[in-house]
C-alpha cells in the first residue's frame, strides 16, 4: 500500500498493519506506530551549515534535472510535520562532492511548510567508488524537528544496478527508500517523491 493513500478511519480502534508498519490508537485519541523512515549512514562527505534553499541548480551544471518533493509527517504516520529542517546532499554527475566551495553545490536545507512538504530542483547524481564496487547514484538526507528523533538517512533510484551489491542500498530496511523516477515533461526531466515519518525522541 502506498503509505500516501493510507487512511485511518474512525472505526481502527486497535491495531492495524499496513506495509510500512502497525498503528495503535492511543487512550487519548491519538495514533501510534512503527511506520519511521529507516536510517542509514552519514557518509564521510556532510557539512553542516548548507544554503536554506530550494533550488540546487545553477547555469552550467550538467545532469539531468529532477524535482524531489514530499513530506514530513509526524510518528503517527498522518500528521503532516511543519518546520522540519531537511537537508541534502549529493554528488555531481561525476560522482564528486563539492567539499569545499562557498556555493555549497548541490547542498541544501528546506524548512517544511504548514502542510510538511519540502520540494529541492536538483539533478540526478552520479555514481561514485566504495572500493572495488560503486555504490549506487543517492541523496542523502538529515532531518530534524523539535520533539523528534533526529533522522539520517539516503534514497537510491528503482532500477539502479548497483544497489543490488552495494552493503547499504541492499539492505531490507532501505527497500521504502529505493524511490521510482517519474518522467515529468518532454525535456526530459525527472521527479520523485519521498515522504518522511519521523520518530518521536
Ligand atoms: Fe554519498
Amino acid at each position: 500500500m502506498n503509505r500516501k493513500k493510507f487512511l485511518i478511519t474512525s472505526t481502527l480502534t486497535a491495531i492495524g498493519l499496513s506495509s510500512f508498519g502497525k498503528v495503535r490508537k492511543l487512550s487519548d485519541g491519538t495514533f501510534d506506530s512503527d511506520c519511521e523512515t529507516t536510517n542509514d549512514i552519514l557518509g564521510p562527505f556532510y557539512r553542516s551549515d548548507a544554503p536554506i534553499r530550494s533550488d540546487l541548480t545553477y547555469e552550467g551544471l550538467k545532469g539531468t534535472r529532477i524535482e524531489l518533493k514530499g513530506k514530513v509527517y509526524q510518528s503517527d504516520c498522518v500528521t503532516p510535520l511543519k518546520s522540519a529542517m531537511v537537508e541534502i546532499w549529493h554528488c555531481d554527475t561525476n560522482g564528486v562532492y563539492d567539499n569545499e566551495s562557498k556555493a555549497y553545490h548541490q547542498r541544501a536545507r528546506w524548512i517544511t511548510s504548514e502542510d510538511g512538504q519540502y520540494s529541492f530542483k536538483t539533478i540526478l547524481p552520479g555514481k561514485y567508488l566504495n572500493g572495488q564496487l560503486f555504490r549506487p547514484a543517492h541523496i542523502h538526507y538529515r532531518v530534524t524537528a523539535a520533539n523528534c528523533k533526529e533522522l539520517i538517512s539516503q534514497i537510491y533510484f528503482k532500477g539502479d544496478p548497483h544497489i543490488e551489491k552495494d552493503p547499504w542500498a541492499s539492505k531490507e530496511k532501505a527497500k521504502l527508500r529505493i524511490i521510482e523516477l517519474i518522467p515529468q515533461d518532454t525535456n526530459g526531466n525527472l521527479s520523485l517523491n519521498f515522504d518522511i515519518y519521523l520518530r518521536k525522541k
